[in-house]
């Protein structure tokens, strides 16, 4: 019998009013928090999320022998004798535990490191990260599910990423901190996650330029130091909110909003005709009289996030018209449109885009969370419809939202946690 999980209760048609704070960001922290294996010494990281991913991640390091104290908002990494290894058992709960991979070759000379497995969204092979460390001068080999990946010294080169990978762009930025001579990474990822890391090599020590553009250069260094640093906001945690605040009407302050790492985002959401303004250090969200459809791409930063695009889906299923929305980053990120369309949805998908039609409503029922923005998708799906919704498997919810129906409630909404229920 499948094992009894979570779930969360929402009773829907109630609009949101009050004040929401954005906690820490889950994809900085998580790089930020390996980063720490390049230097020997302690390191204090702030502003850290609550989540299920930042536990793994503090598990694995302690696994690999470096010893943490994981209070979130605190995690403080203390120097420890580490074993290069992380087990499938760790790698298999979190994909960016691939992120071991680079620091470990760069910091020991060796690693063995759990090849991550499939994933709902997308294949999501790591060829870039291994092409980058060969490249680097490390000699790799696959035995039994593992990358075992040795070089005495990492040497600086070019090297040329066939796609702009952000977890890719961070793994070898990380190796080429502590490589001989200079790298330059062409064709990077851009995303905000990357400049964060960063500003965190740098901190350590580290030569990095061009973090943010798609050329990155690495002066590495003999020796890094360990750091103390607050973690930026979480941009897609702050769009999720601004795209719940604009579904279920209302009026909500989004506090401590990263607005510049957001703008594709702010510029649909003001197409479509909701009201945005810059308040403090938040933004305000403001629900217009009619929600008109707009056609949305994803692609990597700072193109549409398309960690916010089955979110965003649901705010066109309320709109005038009908919207079209294209995924290009991942090749199976449409999980959420079967669950939606059982709440009264219209979306019809051909290959890489959905056809989603005005509704007038949508009504509650019990769903299915496939992966961690659907089931932010469903969330906001439940809010805005009639009657009660039931969002199964939160577990997904739990690795990206911090404490999501507190936040929720603390804004109006009807939300509660409902335990053991089938799996
Ligand atoms: C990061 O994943 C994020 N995760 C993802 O967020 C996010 O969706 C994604 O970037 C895109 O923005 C973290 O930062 C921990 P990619 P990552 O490598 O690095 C292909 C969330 O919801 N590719 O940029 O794994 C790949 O298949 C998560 O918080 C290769 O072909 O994504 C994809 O099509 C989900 N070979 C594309 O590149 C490689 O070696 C972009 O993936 C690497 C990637």
């Amino acid at each position: 019998m499948a094992p009894a999980m979570d779930g969360i209760r929402i009773r829907g048609g109630k609009p949101l009013t009050g004040r929401v704070r954005i906690s820490g960001s889950k994809n900085a922290a998580l790089p930020i928090l390996c980063a720490t294996l390049l230097s020997d010494g302690q390191s204090l990281i702030r502003n850290v999320p609550d989540l299920k991913d930042i536990e793994t991640t503090a598990e694995l390091l302690e696994t690999m022998g470096r010893p943490c104290d994981a209070a979130p908002p605190m995690v403080a990494v203390h120097p420890g004798a580490v074993t290069p290894e992380a087990p499938y058992e760790l790698v298999k709960q979190m994909r960016a535990s691939v992120l071991v991979l680079g620091p470990l070759v760069a910091r020991y000379g060796k690693a063995r490191v759990s090849l991550p497995g499939g994933c709902q969204i997308g294949s999501r092979p790591v060829d870039q990260h291994l092409k980058g460390l060969e490249a680097l001068g490390a000699k790799l080999r696959t035995e039994h599910g593992y990358v075992i990946a040795e070089a005495p010294r990492l040497r600086g080169t070019e090297i040329v990423f066939d796609v702009p990978t952000v977890t890719g762009t961070e793994n070898l930025m990380m190796a080429a901190a502590l490589a001989k001579g200079r790298t330059t990474l062409v064709n990077s990822a851009r995303e905000p996650e990357v400049v964060e890391l960063a500003r965190v090599l740098n901190k350590m020590g580290a030569k990095v330029r061009g973090a943010g553009t798609p050329v990155i250069e690495i002066e590495g260094q003999d020796e890094l130091a360990p750091f103390d640093h607050a973690i930026v906001a979480d941009r897609i945690e702050a769009g999720t909110y601004m795209v719940a605040a604009a579904a279920a009407g209302g009026d909500v302050l989004v506090e401590g909003v990263p607005v510049d790492d957001l703008e594709a985002l702010v510029a649909k959401l003001r197409a479509s005709g909701v009201g945005l303004e810059a308040d403090g250090n938040g933004v305000r969200v403001v629900r217009g009289k009619t929600l008109r459809s707009v056609d949305v791409t994803t692609s990597p930063h700072p193109g549409f996030p398309t960690d916010m695009q089955a979110q965003f889906m649901v705010l066109m299923c309320l709109a005038e018209g009908t919207s079209r929305i294209s995924e290009t980053v991942f090749e199976n990120r449409f999980m959420h449109v079967p669950e939606l369309r059982r709440m009264g949805a219209e979306i019809e998908v051909q290959g890489h885009t959905a056809f989603v039609r005005h509704v007038t409503r949508l009504e509650g029922a019990t769903v299915m969370a496939t992966d961690l923005r659907a089931s932010a998708s469903l969330v906001i799906a439940g809010l805005v419809a009639d009657g009660e919704t039931i969002v199964r498997r939160v577990y997904h919810l739990d690795r990206g939202y911090e404490h999501i129906e507190d936040k929720l409630g603390a804004i109006g909404a009807d939300v509660t946690r409902v335990h053991g229920l089938a799996g």
